[in-house]
């Protein structure tokens, strides 16, 4: 199947699988769940869960398995998303070309909200493990401790990205902020795929390897096109990381180095899955799909 046509299958699968989770029912509580789901179907690219299930398919058919933890990433991918947006860390009023959660609700709801999006994520592991073989359960048990120890490397990332607006910043530290912020969750989603399809060790590092060079790639194609990007395709501002005096890749080497670093680590990350031939087609445009993305 073409690239085009597979990611967008990929989308679906995830957005139906996402739907299921919505709260529905009449309650007192029901305009906070109207605002989590007005974040998670906002209509993002859905490129965390995608990775999970296309990480698996390396190793077996069956997704049913990992839309649990699928669900779950995006869940506290969307938690991020909203709490990042608000005034106290990035104050952006748009996202997904739609008004951000806090500007649509309001402040108090976007941030309950977003914890109850990082909470929900949480019941959506343990009820799968509740209902899990005892064989099943040593990975599972592996992966829900990964998945906890990577929204706590997010949430640090976050804070040091705020912690310097403004301010010069180090090689170091601004690895340190790439790593964290947004490397540390697309890097589990990857070991998720890889450690519920039963990878060997080698293959886990090799594939963890992969989602290193992708998440860095991915921050740094962010940072881009919070330079350049066409506000009207990707749905949020553009420009406000200079007006914040964030310290991003673009700020640290300019454009010319970012895209070349860019392009760099996208074929080391391509060249990592030449081992696993046709079966990784799907991945290998993956990185490619995020190094040229516009939105
Ligand atoms: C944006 O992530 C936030 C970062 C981690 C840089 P995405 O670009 O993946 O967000 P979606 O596609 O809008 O969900
Ligand atoms: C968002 O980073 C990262 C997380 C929410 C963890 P940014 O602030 O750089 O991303 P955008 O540009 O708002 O999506
Ligand atoms: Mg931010
Ligand atoms: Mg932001």
């Amino acid at each position: 199947m073409e690239f085009k046509s597979e990611l967008k299958n990929y989308q679906e699968i995830v957005e139906n699988e996402l739907k299921k989770y919505l709260r529905k029912d009449k309650c007192i509580e029901e305009v906070l769940n109207n605002s989590m789901e007005y974040s998670l179907m906002a209509g993002g690219k859905r490129l965390r869960p995608i990775l999970v299930i296309a990480t698996y398919k390396l190793f077996k058919n069956d997704i049913e398995k990992c839309m649990p933890y699928a669900v779950a990433i995006e869940m506290v991918h969307n938690f991020s998303l909203i709490h990042d947006d608000l005034p106290g860390i990035d104050n952006d009023d748009f996202r997904h070309g739609k008004q951000t959660n806090h500007k649509k609700f309001n402040e108090a709801t976007a941030i309950l909200a977003g914890d109850g999006l990082l909470n929900n994520s949480y019941i959506v592991i343990s009820e799968d493990l509740k209902k899990s073989s005892q064989k099943d359960l040593i990975n599972k048990l592996k992966i829900f401790n990964e998945f906890s120890l990577a929204v706590d490397r997010m949430i640090a990332g976050e804070y040091i990205d705020t912690e310097f607006e403004g301010k010069e910043i180090s090689s170091e530290y601004l690895d340190y902020i790439h790593t964290n912020k947004t490397g540390a969750l697309l890097k589990l989603c990857v070991r998720m795929g890889a450690i519920l399809g039963e990878a060997n060790i080698n293959e886990l590092e090799e594939l963890s390897s992969y989602a290193d060079k992708i998440g860095l790639a991915f921050q740094i194609k962010d940072d881009i096109l919070s330079e350049e990007g066409d506000e009207r395709v990707l749905g949020k501002p553009v420009g406000n990381d200079k007006k914040r005096k964030k310290c991003t890749y673009v700020s640290k080497y300019g454009l010319q180095e970012s895209k070349e670093k860019l392009d760099k680590i996208t074929k080391e990350a391509i060249n990592i899955l030449d081992n696993y031939g046709e079966k990784a087609e799907f991945l290998k445009e993956l990185a490619l799909y995020i190094q040229n993305r516009n939105k």
